[in-house]
């Protein structure tokens, strides 16, 4: 009983790569959950007065990096929250252990393809931007992050052929289940 109340309290935090459907099945699941939904990436904006694109090409990744790491230390502390993170968020070994520690993670998961119809030109991802073929580049990212991914989830859901209401079912199922 104590186990699941500290556990409702956490948080359900959702990974993946760009595209694969974090802020739109993340919303619905707070929904469901009644938690309040967050976007880190929309929290660092707010923070840094700009858009991502322009906060890596003003200042770099690095610096949008560590305004991440800030967002998501200060984003979990508070309970009962769904984080929709960055594609990125989790190639960096101490937000993972952060994360973990404050709630379940979620891995959504998306092919190249799929990750190239809902992003479109990409103008908006700056990883994406100036690719002269996205799909590989896509496809060689996917490839790059997929182990890292993997290990920072403890749950995967796939969101191919599914609706985000699909997806975001399964995935507040499994976690209503988690704290049973
Ligand atoms: C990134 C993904 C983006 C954003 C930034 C870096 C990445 O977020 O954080 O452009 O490294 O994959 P989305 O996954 O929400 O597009």
């Amino acid at each position: 009983m104590l186990n699941a109340l500290l556990f409702v309290m956490g948080n359900l935090i959702l990974i993946g790569f760009m595209g694969a459907g974090k802020s739109t099945v993340g919303k619905l699941c707070a929904a469901h959950l009644g938690y309040a939904f967050v976007d880190s990436d929309a929290v660092i904006e707010a923070h840094a007065g700009c858009s991502v694109a322009q906060l890596f090409a003003a200042r770099g990744e690095r610096a949008f990096r560590r305004l991440e790491r800030q967002a998501l230390a200060a984003l979990s502390a508070r309970p009962g929250v769904v984080i929709a993170t960055g594609g990125g968020a989790v190639l960096d070994a101490d937000n993972v252990a952060l994360l973990r520690a404050r709630g379940r993670v979620v891995l959504l998961l998306a092919s190249p393809e799929a990750v190239l119809a809902r992003v479109g030109e990409a103008a908006t991802r700056p990883l994406l931007a100036g690719a002269l073929d996205p799909r590989s580049r896509i496809a060689a990212l996917l490839a790059e992050r997929d182990a890292a991914y993997r290990r920072a989830a403890h749950h995967c859901v796939d969101t191919l052929q599914r609706t985000p209401e699909q997806v975001a079912e399964d995935v507040v199922t499994w976690y209503r289940k988690e704290s049973e």
